[in-house]
Formats: structure tokens, C-alpha cells, sequence
């Protein structure tokens, strides 16, 4: 037996390309592991009405982490005009794995690491270095929605508060609800993982993001939980910033920023920002971290227009491989995937095509495992 059971779940699109790239560079370092090969995505859906079969779900059980290449979503409308015949009408309503997966193993944390490697004709500047923690499992996220508004739900706002008054007199099929539900415990608990991160890995500050001077409720208490938690690393600074402000700061002075911390909506935002500042889509990469399993990815979809043409950059999902061997503790192994990366970036001959060259996703990885 390996040591290691690690699902593999390629999905759609460019996903199956970066999955492909990203064992190349696995295989190089020859980790004890069997990955396992799971269904997710698009296909499922339109066949068994279900992108993430209860088989996938039990496959999730029974590893130590999962490797997620992407999936393809859609509007619910768009989404149930795909399915076979059979399955439409059936009230079938699609709802994204990856959304779904985060809730049902508490993956509470989404990490983001930006870093600006040198040499990358990307990077916005050189040297930016930070890493974004998303919460992960509620917030705007939660799925509780309302559209077209339940009369009953409509009447009982309108009982409890006073500034619901201007929606008074909307028609219920005039406007929709979406909950932003943010608990003590999940405020909690993201941000001690930024605090133990930020310890952890030698950084000074941690900025806490958030718009509590106008969502006083919800991101109050985000904001209250985090000076809490901060009270109990005296060694590493906390400081706050709106959301809105942040996206302005990041860009004016990166260097002012190393760990950021934001409930789920926010960290979304700011974490495509801040991947941007490092190269794009091409390099973002995210773990889904709970306590008993993780989940790596890309934080890029399946952009269906470049499916199966080897073209994109898959350092992306190489980088979300070198977080999955991090959080096994293979961190020697971890550690020669970024070098090598970093090498083949610095020395600027193999490049894909976001990056200004010809080289395919495997050029890259074969590239990259050559280093290794
Ligand atoms: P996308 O991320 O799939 O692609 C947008 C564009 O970014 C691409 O057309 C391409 O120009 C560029 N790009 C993406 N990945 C790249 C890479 N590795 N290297 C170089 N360039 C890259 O976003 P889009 O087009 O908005 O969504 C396509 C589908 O993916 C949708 O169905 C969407 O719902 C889904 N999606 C899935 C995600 C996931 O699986 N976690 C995340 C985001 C979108
Ligand atoms: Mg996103």
C-alpha cells in the first residue's frame, strides 16, 4: 500500500490539461501515492443530473487530499436545458461541486498564496509576496436565497426591520434575497489560521478585511472575532482595512501587505486581485482546507474555448500540487516543486502563451519536472 490515497479529480475543460501537466511533475518526484480517479463535473451533471455523484463523495472519505483540475457551471435555467431527457423536469437543480464540496467537509479555509516569482513578465512587481485566507464555507456563500421572496419571509422583514420599509411595497416576484450568514465560530476560526500561518511562516502582520462601518451586522462580528483571536498572538501585528480600500492599497503598495485575512465574498475578490499581481489566471492557486481533508485546485475555471488543446499555463495547478504535498508534510518535496518552478519562470525559455511564448501545458511540466 502507499502511503499516500490522494483523489484525482480532473472535472472539465482545461482541467483534464492542468491535471495531466500537474502528474508529470508529481511523477518526477516519485511520492509514494495512489491517485485515484474521480467523477466530477459537467458530464455527470447532463447524464445523472448530479456533478458530484455520491460516489465521489465517498471517494473524498476515504483520502488523505484531492487534486481538482475545474468544472464547468452554468445558470440554473442554461444548466437544466442540458440534461438528458429523461432527468428534465424532475426539478433537478444544479449546484457548483466545488461550492458544494467546501460546505459538506468543512473545508473552513481557502489559501491563496500570491507570490511574485522572478523573471515572470506577469508580475505587476517584483518581489510581492502575499497570502490570502478566504473563508470558505458561509457568508454570502451560505445558499440561502430567496428568488422569487416567500410572502411569509417578506411580511416577517418587514415586521422586524425598519429600514426594510423601502422594500415594502416591491412585488415579491420584484426582487430577490440572498443571506450573507456569517457565524462566531467560522470568523473564528479563519482568522486563527491566519494568525498560525502568519506565525508559523515568519511574517509580521496580518490585515483583517472586511466593510463593518456599513455591513454592521455580519462583518461587525467578523471584525470583533478577529481582534479576539489577535489577542492571543502578541508577536504578530493585526491591522483592518475595508474591502473597498484594500483593492486600492494592494495595488498601490503590495509591500504593505503579507498575510490578509477576509470572510468569504471578499477574500474571493481580493484573491483574484492579488493573483492577478503575480500573473493571472496562470498562476493562481488555492487550497481547500478542513481538518480532515483538503482539496488543491487552480483557482482558474475550465475555459472551454482552450479544452484539450494543451495551451494553457498549468503552473497554476503545479503550485496547488506543491501546497497539497505542504500540507502532507512532504515539505522537502514541496520545496523542489517551487524551486523548480521558480527556476524554469527565472530562466524565461519555456513559456506559454499568457506569458508571451509557444510553449504547450506539457512543455511547461516536462520543463518543471526536469528540474526536479
Ligand atoms: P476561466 O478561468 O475558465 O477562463 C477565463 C480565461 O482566462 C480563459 O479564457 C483564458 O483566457 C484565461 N485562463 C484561464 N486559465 C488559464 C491558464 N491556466 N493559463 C492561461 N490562461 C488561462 O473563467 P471563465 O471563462 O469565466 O469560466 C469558464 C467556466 O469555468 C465557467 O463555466 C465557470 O463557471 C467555470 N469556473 C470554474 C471554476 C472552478 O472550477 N473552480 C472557477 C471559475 C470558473
Ligand atoms: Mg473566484
Amino acid at each position: 500500500m502507499s502511503t499516500y490515497r490522494i483523489a484525482w479529480l480532473p472535472g472539465d475543460g482545461i482541467g483534464a490539461d492542468v491535471m495531466e501537466a500537474a502528474r508529470i511533475v508529481l511523477d518526477a518526484l516519485h511520492l509514494d501515492a495512489d491517485y485515484v480517479l474521480g467523477d466530477i463535473g459537467w458530464e455527470f451533471w447532463c447524464r445523472e443530473g448530479d456533478p458530484f455523484p455520491p460516489r465521489t463523495v465517498d471517494l473524498l472519505k476515504s483520502v488523505d487530499a484531492a487534486m481538482f483540475g475545474a468544472i464547468t457551471s452554468k445558470p440554473v435555467k442554461a444548466a437544466e436545458a442540458e440534461l438528458v431527457p429523461s432527468l428534465q423536469g424532475k426539478g433537478l437543480v444544479y449546484r457548483s461541486p466545488i461550492v458544494r464540496m467546501r460546505q459538506m467537509f468543512d473545508l473552513y479555509t481557502c489559501l491563496r498564496p500570491c507570490k511574485a516569482y522572478a523573471g515572470n513578465p506577469l508580475n505587476f512587481r517584483e518581489g510581492i509576496d502575499l497570502v490570502v485566507f478566504r473563508e470558505n464555507t458561509e457568508d454570502l456563500y451560505a445558499g440561502v436565497e430567496f428568488n422569487p421572496v416567500p410572502k411569509e419571509l417578506s411580511e416577517l422583514l418587514t415586521a422586524l426591520s425598519a429600514p426594510f420599509g423601502a422594500f415594502k411595497n416591491v412585488p415579491n416576484d420584484q426582487y430577490a434575497i440572498s443571506c450573507k450568514i456569517n457565524t462566531k465560530k467560522g470568523s473564528e476560526r479563519i482568522v486563527r489560521a491566519a494568525f498560525e500561518f502568519a506565525r508559523t511562516n515568519k511574517r509580521k502582520k496580518v490585515t483583517v478585511v472586511h466593510k463593518a462601518n456599513v455591513v454592521r451586522a455580519t462583518d461587525g462580528l467578523f471584525f470583533e472575532e478577529a481582534k479576539k483571536v489577535a489577542k492571543d498572538f502578541p508577536d504578530i501585528a493585526m491591522d483592518d482595512a475595508n474591502v473597498d480600500a484594500i483593492c486600492m492599497w494592494l495595488l498601490k503598495n503590495p509591500f504593505n501587505y503579507e498575510v490578509l485575512v477576509a470572510p468569504n465574498l471578499y477574500g474571493d475578490i481580493i484573491s483574484d486581485l492579488a493573483a492577478q499581481m503575480v500573473g493571472g489566471l496562470g498562476f493562481g492557486c488555492s487550497g481547500n482546507i478542513g481538518t480532515t481533508v483538503a482539496v488543491f485546485e487552480p483557482s482558474h475555471g475550465s475555459a472551454p474555448k482552450y479544452a484539450g488543446q494543451y495551451k494553457v499555463n498549468p503552473i497554476a495547478t503545479i503550485l496547488a500540487a506543491k501546497m497539497m504535498l505542504d500540507w502532507l508534510g512532504e515539505t522537502a518535496m514541496a520545496r523542489k516543486v517551487e524551486d523548480a518552478t521558480a527556476a524554469v519562470i527565472r530562466e524565461g525559455s519555456v513559456r506559454t502563451y499568457d506569458m508571451g511564448g509557444d510553449a504547450t501545458t506539457l512543455d511547461m511540466a516536462r520543463a518543471i519536472a526536469g528540474k526536479i
